[in-house]
């Protein structure tokens, strides 16, 4: 493994933590920040934050070693060759992206700079952030010399964060330096030069030491765009396949067979075409917004964003109006819903389909029980317990007498449901998959009426189809 480099990483959250416990994996030496001293406390006696898989071990493995956290920015900066940002960036009112929580360490940073160190966006910030960041540190007095400010965004899906960080498809470095591209390239080099695979605690995964991960060098404000522009892509895919699923249900074609035809094309692949209640979490909705904005800042018209923003909020009405079409009445109707978090695999509810149509419903007078494996507690702090919302400890508990039980995140604990138990504690047998769990005549047979996402509703001989309502 090549020289260690002493990196600072500022800021504890999903991306922040992740990213400090993989460099120090890599074999790094690694000082995270965070203002939260209460959080600095919990990491630093062994609390595991957030929901990611590898986490915990990674943390217990390198806690006090290859990591240290802490609350003095100052000294952590001072210590560091390179300084990670991995703050918040959240989504202000009109869109754009919240950059006050950079700016403010940005200055933090600017007074402890005492030689020479490479300033790296961790966080997803829009075009120029580099160039705001590089005035801010003149304007705090740092001499030019005495740092350059590079874009290295991350592309991290939560839920497998660790293993996109460690196996990633590829690594992309904005630098306009070359000196600090060569900081950047020492600090990835385990990952690009593959002698990390070679290691027996090395985590496996899609890369080794004869495919390391490929670096790109680019600009600063390309490497800023290709992190916009992959999120909005990915987005754009999802509500692409959902508008194609919303017109295959008036055909009765089955949209999981046209995403398979479609994603046996290499052209397009097979990934992010699974229709149903459309993305959620903290960065589709935020980039897509964030993009757009930073595109009218620059007077270029990307209107096509807005669509993809406005499919996938209409896909929660349709999901909504299947719900209302297969019920008839909403009002004293009891609904278990399946899944919380906004997808599977992970703990985080940010901007989640599931939570958005279980509001809905409790407004439109039906009670509702839900379970997910891990964003209960999570979910709690946004929609409290009461008579309408109640948290049931497993699926069964939540389908106890249930007029239907709707599937609203893609766990694979719910794909594989005993449906003869199921079947035997719901008061009727309905199920409305916003996630297209199932196949439809394993339902059938289970007698079940099934309806999902743009695929035919299947319903039990003397239940009769299914009136679909306009959106
Ligand atoms: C995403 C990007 O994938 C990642 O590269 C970036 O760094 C952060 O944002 P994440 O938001 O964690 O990662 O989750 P992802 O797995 O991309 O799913 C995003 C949303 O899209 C989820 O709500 C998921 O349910 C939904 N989705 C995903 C679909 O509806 N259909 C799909 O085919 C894929």
């Amino acid at each position: 493994m090549s020289k260690p480099v002493s990196i600072c990483v500022i800021g504890s959250g999903y991306v922040g933590l992740v990213a400090a416990v993989c460099f120090a994996e890599i074999g790094h030496q690694v000082t995270c920040v965070d203002n939260d001293e209460e959080k600095v406390k919990v990491l630093g006696e062994g609390g595991v934050p957030i929901f990611e898989r590898y986490l915990p071990e990674l943390l217990a493995k390198h806690r006090g070693r290859g990591v240290v956290f802490t609350s003095d920015l100052s000294a952590a900066v001072e210590q560091s060759e390179a300084v990670f940002i991995a703050v918040g960036t959240p989504q202000g009112d009109t869109g754009a992206a919240d950059l006050s929580y950079v700016e403010a360490v940005v200055s933090e940073i600017a007074r402890s700079i005492n030689a020479y160190k490479v300033i790296v966006e961790k966080s997803t910030v829009p075009v120029y952030t580099n160039e705001w960041i590089r005035r801010v540190l003149h304007r705090h007095g740092v001499k030019p010399q005495n740092f350059d400010v590079v874009s290295n965004p991350e592309f991290l899906r939560e839920g497998t964060a660790i293993m996109d960080f460690l196996h990633p498809d590829r690594i992309v470095v904005g630098a306009n330096s070359e000196r600090a591209a060569e900081v950047l390239r020492r600090i990835y080099d385990p990952l690009t030069g593959g002698s990390y695979y070679d290691q027996p605690y090395a985590l496996p995964g899609r890369c080794g030491t004869s495919v390391p991960a490929k670096l790109l060098v680019t600009s600063a404000q390309s490497a800023e765009i290709i992190k916009h522009a992959s999120n909005a892509f990915l987005a754009l895919k999802i509500s692409f396949i959902n508008a194609v699923a919303n017109l295959a249900e008036t055909v009765d074609a089955d949209i999981v067979d046209i995403a398979a035809g479609m994603g046996m094309d290499s052209r397009i692949g097979p990934r992010f075409l699974r229709a149903g209640l459309g993305y959620g979490g903290s960065c589709f909705p935020k980039d897509v917004a964030a993009f757009h904005w930073v595109a009218q800042q620059q007077g270029v018209d990307f209107q096509l964003l807005q669509e993809v923003s406005k499919v996938n909020e209409t896909q929660k009405e349709v999901f909504f109006n299947k719900v209302r079409a297969a019920l008839w009445t909403l009002p004293g109707k009891r609904l278990a819903a399946l899944g919380l978090a906004f997808k599977g695999g992970t703990d985080d509810i940010r901007d989640s389909p599931a939570i958005d149509v279980i509001k809905k419903l409790i407004e439109a007078g039906a009670t509702v029980a839900a379970y997910d494996p891990a964003a209960m507690d999570r979910a709690r702090e946004v929609l409290p317990a009461s008579e309408r919302m109640i948290y049931a400890t497993n699926i069964y508990e939540a389908a106890q007498d249930a007029d239907a039980v709707l599937i609203l995140t893609d766990w694979r604990e719910f794909a594989e449901i005993d449906l003869t138990r199921l079947n035997q504690v719901v008061r009727f047998p309905i199920v409305i998959d916003g996630r297209n769990l199932y196949k439809p005549q394993a339902m059938l047979d289970h007698g079940f009426t099934y309806v999902s996402v743009g695929r035919p509703p299947c319903y039990q001989a003397q239940e009769g189809k299914p009136r679909k309502l306009m959106v």
